[in-house]
Order: structure tokens, then sequence, then C-alpha cells
């Protein structure tokens, strides 16, 4: 057994001005899933997080309620805390940035950086508003775009030309506290300088995130690194700067020493030395973010610790952003959905696995498309996986007096196989590719299942009991594996199937045990199929007015992403090349559910030559009950004959003569007893009922598979 690990986990701190949606869960539920895998392995593994309670949003905020804004960051932390852990997403420790050991800490680290020589002071002009007395951050202020003329611009950014620039070049500026036309006014900041680290800096990129990620933040060393402002002006809910009389600590510069608080205050309450973990030399520190937060926690905070000597990050896992149906969710859509909404309407654990499912460790925004979701969680969750333990345990209980055999030799075979994915799953959950762990568990459901059907229990038990038995007891240690492999993805369906098995913990090495001649608990249900109208229903909860919604009319990089395919979704010409797969639709919510296979990426579909030939013979193959022989007219390609299994689906071959059938044309030429197949036809149908050939009348049995 190798050296158990002490590894320190952080997720980015939620405002605590805000709910928790499902965007943000992307990144907690991942990071859930790699911080159970790493204790399931047996690794000392301690995840802290906190409420990123300072800035001016939380002050405005407080105001507006006519409360102190100590009482509402409380009641967030406590609404925050309830949704994480119904989506089971398990801290050692969530704490506040607004404690005392982040104002110590924050103080030590201004304290470094000012020795350094790091931090200077300016004058610059600022927004200020007579009216409210404060100077006006960039959000809350509007006008018109310098650039384009748009109105009602916020100060940083134009929502319409996209073009960036300081508050005080907006034209007619207005408070959007209280609608008064704010001055221009001198203010003097702090500012903590990065130029002195640009070579720290830069070699620590290389080393410190992936290279997708890296490659991007090596662009900003081609000039010198600009000073970070580091302080706001007096009103502002945060600690105040030492020496300083109305300046205070930008958000932005405690929150991540918030991780560092969070883990002493963990520390002090387990009795362990905050150097014994963090400063320690074998610790290994993670932090998951988001990709629209990469500067602070790239350039900022590297620098912020380097000066104050604390120990770096020894990576940041970076994740895209989440996208619904391929589009930004929207609240006039529905598709902004609140933590809360999406629990009143659906289980946890269907979008814990749903996220599994699609997160590579890149990245990549990634989509929750929602018939996929439904289709995905009903037919591999439930109609695979859970299917195994669901049929096996009860018939068992009902039929068996509820007691596991002995595996024999084909049973141990089965369990055998599961066991050797071990190593494979556990390199996939290290790097972060969980869409490869469910790709895996799937794989040996499949077996398992397969092992079930053949072995007809259900036949098997009406003249064979200890038989029947012996498969029940194969089919439910694979099961129990499975479960075990999910523990870190499902932990409250996992801890259920343990109960069942009458064990009292797992850990990875349960799986070389087996259950065998003892009882099996009674089977309470592990998960259960979700309904579109489920989704439909928090959908509708979720939807705002449009004039409720404060969105501004913008087009996300994803739907843009979208035209452009349609764009290039050329109409199906005999002979042509097909760019796009818009002739193949995805799922329809009541399509018959069979499992998708794992997702691929753009540039590997598009590596299929997708052609439209015309059907110029079909016969059947002698000595073969599954094969038909075509021989296509594929335009400028010439003749192709194409040899396709699915004569059961087909018993008048003959009438598919003069169809349109759409072919993979660059296939490597397959060798085959009865002949050379040059593509491949594909048909829309379920395995072993097709349903019919792809053309755009049959078009609407699509979703399935194409075989
Ligand atoms: O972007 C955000 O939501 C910030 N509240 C994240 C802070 S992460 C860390 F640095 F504290
Ligand atoms: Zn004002």
């Amino acid at each position: 057994m190798s050296e158990k690990r002490r590894i320190i986990v952080t997720s980015a701190l939620p405002y605590a001005n805000g709910d928790i949606h499902l965007g943000h869960l992307v990144e907690y539920i991942q990071t859930d899933f790699w911080v159970r895998f790493q204790k399931l392995r047996g690794n000392d593994c301690v995840y802290v997080c906190a409420d990123d309670t300072h800035g001016t949003p939380v002050m405005i905020r407080a105001r507006k309620e006519g409360v102190k804004p100590e009482d509402l960051i409380a009641r967030t932390h406590a609404i925050h805390l309830k949704d994480f852990s119904d989506f089971e997403i398990s801290f050692d420790n969530y704490y506040t940035t607004n404690s005392p050991e982040n104002k110590e800490l924050s103080e030590l680290f201004f304290a470094a950086m000012e020795k350094s020589g790091g931090i200077t002071r300016k004058s610059a002009p600022q927004l200020w508003c007579e009216r409210c007395g404060m100077f006006l951050p960039d959000r809350f202020v509007k006008g018109v775009c310098p650039k384009c003329g748009a109105e009602n611009q916020y100060g940083d950014s134009c929502d319409k030309c996209g073009s960036t620039y300081a508050a005080e070049e907006l034209g007619r500026p207005v408070c959007t506290t209280c609608g008064a036309t704010p001055i221009v006014k001198d203010e003097e900041h702090l500012y903590f300088e990065l130029e002195p680290q640009h070579e720290f800096l830069r070699e620590w990129i290389t080393g410190h995130t992936t290279s997708d990620v890296s490659n991007k933040l090596l662009e900003w060393f081609s000039e010198p690194l600009r000073g970070w402002c580091i302080s706001r002006s007096a009103p502002y809910f945060g600690f105040k700067i030492p020496g300083t009389n109305d300046k205070y600590f930008y958000v932005w510069v405690d929150a991540p020493i918030g991780y560092l608080a969070s883990l002493k205050n963990w520390c002090s309450a387990h009795g362990e030395r905050f150097e014994d973990w963090w400063q320690n030399p074998k610790s290994e520190r993670y932090h998951f973010i988001g990709k629209d937060i990469i500067r602070f926690h790239c350039l900022f905070w590297p620098g912020m610790l380097n000066v104050a000597g604390f120990a770096q990050p020894n990576k940041i896992f970076v994740h895209g952003f989440l996208t619904v149906n391929g589009e930004k969710m929207s609240k006039s859509k529905g598709t902004f959905v609140n933590a809360r909404t999406y629990l009143e309407n659906l289980p946890a654990a269907a979008l814990r696995y749903y996220y599994a499912a699609k997160l590579g460790g890149t990245a990549d925004d990634m989509d929750l498309n929602l018939a996929d979701f439904v289709q995905r969680v009903n037919s591999d969750l439930v109609g695979k996986i859970t299917n195994i333990a669901s049929r096996g345990g009860q018939m068992l209980q009902k039929r068996l007096e509820g007691r596991l055999g002995s595996l024999d030799e084909e049973g141990r075979a089965l369990v055998e196989k599961c066991r050797a994915a071990s190593e494979t799953i556990a390199k996939f959950y290290e790097d972060r590719r969980f869409n490869q762990v469910v790709v895996e568990v799937c794989r040996l459901a499949d077996a398992a299942n397969e092992y079930f059907d053949r072995r007809e229990p259900w036949k098997t038990v009406k003249t064979d009991a200890e038989a029947t038995r012996t498969t029940l007891t194969a089919a439910l240690n694979a099961f129990r594996i499975l479960a075990i492999y999910l523990k870190p993805i499902l932990p409250v369906y996992a801890e259920k199937a343990m109960k069942l098995f009458g064990e009292a913990e797992w850990t990875w090495n349960s799986i070389f045990s087996a259950r065998e001649n003892c009882a099996l608990g009674v089977y309470e249900y592990l998960a259960s199929r979700i309904e579109t109208k489920q989704v439909d229903a928090m959908i509708a909860q979720a939807t705002v007015k449009p004039a409720d919604s404060g969105e501004v009319a913008h087009e996300s990089r994803a739907s843009k992403n979208k035209e452009e395919l349609a764009e290039h979704s050329s109409a199906i010409k005999s002979g042509s090349a097909i760019k796009s797969g818009s002739a193949i639709k995805s799922g329809s919510a009541d399509a018959p559910v069979v499992p998708l296979k794992p997702e691929i990426a753009f540039p590997e579909f598009e590596k299929l030559d997708l052609r439209v030939g015309v059907v110029e013979s079909c016969e059947t193959v002698p000595k073969s009950s599954k094969l038909l022989k075509f021989v296509l007219d594929a335009g400028s390609l010439g003749k192709r004959t194409i040899f396709s299994g699915i004569r059961g689906a087909y018993p008048e071959p003959e009438k598919l003569v003069g169809r349109e059938v759409v072919f993979v044309a660059n296939l490597a030429p397959r060798k085959m007893s009865v002949g050379v197949s040059e593509g491949m036809i594909l048909f829309a149908g379920e395995p072993g009922a097709c349903g019919g050939v792809l053309s755009p009348a049959d078009a609407a049995g699509a979703g399935t598979p194409v075989t």
C-alpha cells in the first residue's frame, strides 16, 4: 500500500449575496467527487470552503433589507450549507471570510506585502456619489458607452459592443443606488505590484495549471505586469487596511486568504497544527475554480503567497461554464435554476450522476441537456446499474430466503472482471475524468446484465433454487463492486447499497472481498426513474418574466456555436458531404430509453465523412440470418458494396431499392467472410429491432442509437 497522502482541497468561495445555482454546483459537485475519492482510497484529505462575505454588493443588499451585513451573511451561510448538504456535498469545514482567523491572516499578508516593497500608493480619478456619500464601484454606476454610444451600460464594460473602459469615461453617468449624477474625484489607493515577480509568476503558471489554461495565461507576460488595486474606500463591508483611516481590503484580497482561514479554523477544531497542513512540504494543495477567476488564482494569489512565505498550491484545477440545452443559463427561459428549485423537483443523485457523466477534467464548457439528462439517468443509472441490484435483490428475497450462496467459476470470472478495472477507474478519478469512470462502470454493468440474462434466473428459479442462488450471488457481488466505484459520485446511494450487503464501511479495497453464504439486507429502492414532467415543473418554477429577470440581451458563446453549426449543415444531396449532424436529431424526451454512448468532441465527429447514397440493390446473404448486402450508388464516389447486420428488421430487402441512405464513406474497408464491406450505412432503431433507414422522412425515430 502506498503512503497516505495529505491533501487540502478547496472550491471557490461563493458570494454571500446570492443563491447557489446549477452553474455553481458544477464546481462543488466535482470537487466533492474528487475529495470523496481521495478519502475512499485512504488518503488524509480535507475539503475546506467558506462564504465570500465582503464587498459592496453585500453591504448594499443589507442596507436595502434594513439589516446588518453580519445578519445577512449569517442567514445566507445557513442557506448555502443546507443547499450543499442536500446535494450530498460534504465539506470538512464551511466557514466565512468574515472571521477572526481571516482578519489576522489578511493583516499578516498585508504586512509581508508591504515589507517586500510590493505595495505602492497612487491617486486615480473615481466616480463619487454625493447623495450616497461613497465612491461608486463599477457595477453601481450606469451610463452611455464611450465607444458605441449604447445607453444603460455598467461602469466596466459594454454589453452591446463588448468594449471595456473606466467608469469615469461613461457618458451621463448615474448612481444605480439613488439615481444621482456622480462627480469625478481623485482618490488615493493601494496597489500590489506584480512586475517584480514577473519571472516567478511566469514559471509558476507553467507548472501549476493544465497546458490549455497556462498557454492562454502566458500571453499576459509579453508586457510588464500591471499593479493590482487592493483597496476600497469606505463605506465598505470588509477588513480595514492597517495604517489607513478609511480604506478596506478589496474583497478579492481576503477571499483566497479565506481558504487558509477556513483550514486554520478546521485545524483548531481538530487539534491539528496549521503548519503541519498548509505549510507541510509533504502536503498537497489544490484549488478547484471556474475559468472566470483564473487571474485571481494564477497571478495575484501566487504572488501574495510568495511574498508572505506561504506554500503554493500544487495545481489549480480549472473547469468551464455550464450551459443548459446548449445555451447560457437564462432566467427568462427558466434555465437559470437555483439549487433549491432543482431539489424541490428532482433528486440530487440524478444531477450528480449526470455531471459525472459529462465532466472530463478540462476547462471546456459543459452542457446540461435536459432531455439527455432524463434519458441517461433512467437508462444508465436506473435501467442498467441499479437494475442489477433490484432484480437480483428482490428475487433473492422473495424466492430464496434472502441468502447469498457461493460464486461458481463463471460468477467468479464476472467479479474478477469488475475488480480488474480498479486501477483504471482510480486513475480516471485522480485525473478528474469522471465521465470515463461512468463509462467504465456502465461497461461492467453491461457485462453483469448480460450474465444475468444469459443465466435466466427467472426461469431457473422454478426448477433449481441453488443454481439460481449462485447466479444472483454473482450478479449482486458484481453490483456491489460497481456501487463501491460509484461511492464518490453517489454517496447516499452507496451507503444504502452497503447496508443491503450488511456492511459497516467501504473503502476502495472492499472490492477485493466478496459477499458469500450470508444474508442480504432488505432491498430498499436505490434510485428511481425521473420524469420529463419533473424537469418541466422545475423550468416553470425557475422562469422569471423578462421584465423581472434583469437580463441584458446578448448572445452567449454557446448559442453562437450552435448557429455556426447550423450554417455548415448543408442540404443532403446525392454524393455530397455532410458537415454537421443536423440531420440526426438528438434524443427527444419521449423517445425509447436507450443509453447514449460516451460523448465525443466535435473534432472527432468531424472525422466522419458522411455521404448520401441511393440503394441500387439490396439482397440477403446466403447462410447469414443477419446480413444484407447493399450496393449503393454514391454519386462521385462510384458504387459501394456494404454489408449490414440488419436483416432481422427488413424481411423484404428489395423494398429498400431506390431509398436514399446516409453512410460513413471513409470507414476503412472491412474484410468479412462474405466479402469486403466498403463503409457503414446509418440506420435508426433499437439494437436488434431496427426502426428504419434514416432518411428525412424517417428521422422522427431519431434519438435512438445509430447502428
Ligand atoms: O467568483 C466568485 O464567486 C468569488 N466569490 C470566488 C472567490 S474564490 C476565492 F478566492 F476565495
Ligand atoms: Zn447614489
